[in-house]
């Protein structure tokens, strides 16, 4: 488990660049946390350290936006609304080659979704965020020790005391 202060939304930048840079190929990251948690604006730093440079659109009604990125699409899933997790198989994604999945609410569509790589917890810490990242898988255990050997982390500032 690694945990993080995010002072602000730069820090919440940084985190998504230490992030992407080490991303397993079909990373899949589970987005935990209330409304207002900083979920979308992780996904948005991600989406755009990718290399994505158009509008990032909220999910929020369609469930699910892509974005072309290296090596396949970024898939970017909120489920917030979702009303049955059945809802999912609609949307056509078991054939997609997902080089990255980030998903919000995943805890709505649990049934239907595949075993994450990566858990990001998100809660409100004054008037910053507090981050905890825990792996789920072979995979994601790998990424938090590439992430834990480089020095990105370290860049992003402490809290002030
Ligand atoms: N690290 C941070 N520090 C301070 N404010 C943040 C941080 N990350 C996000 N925010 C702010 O929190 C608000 C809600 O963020 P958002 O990403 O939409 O949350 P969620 O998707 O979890 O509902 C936004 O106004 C955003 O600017
Ligand atoms: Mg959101």
């Amino acid at each position: 488990m690694i945990h993080q202060f995010l002072a602000d939304e730069a820090a919440t930048r940084l985190l998504a660049e230490c992030l992407a840079a080490h991303q397993p190929h079909g990373a899949r990251v589970h987005l935990h946390g209330d409304l207002g948690a900083g979920k979308s604006t992780l996904a948005r730093a991600w989406l755009r350290a990718l290399g994505v440079t158009g509008t990032v659109r909220s999910p929020t009604y369609t469930l699910v936006e892509r974005y072309p990125v290296e090596g396949g699409e970024a898939l970017h899933l909120d489920l917030y609304r979702i009303g049955d997790a059945a809802e999912l198989d609609f949307l056509g994604l078991d054939d997609v080659e997902g080089a990255l999945w980030l998903v919000e609410w995943p805890e709505r569509g649990a049934a239907a979704l595949p075993q994450p790589d990566l858990e990001v917890a998100l809660a409100i810490d004054g008037t910053g965020r507090r981050v905890a990242l825990e792996a789920a898988s072979v995979a994601g255990r790998a990424w938090l020790d590439a992430l834990r050997r480089d020095p990105c982390l370290t860049t992003i500032p402490e809290p002030k005391p």
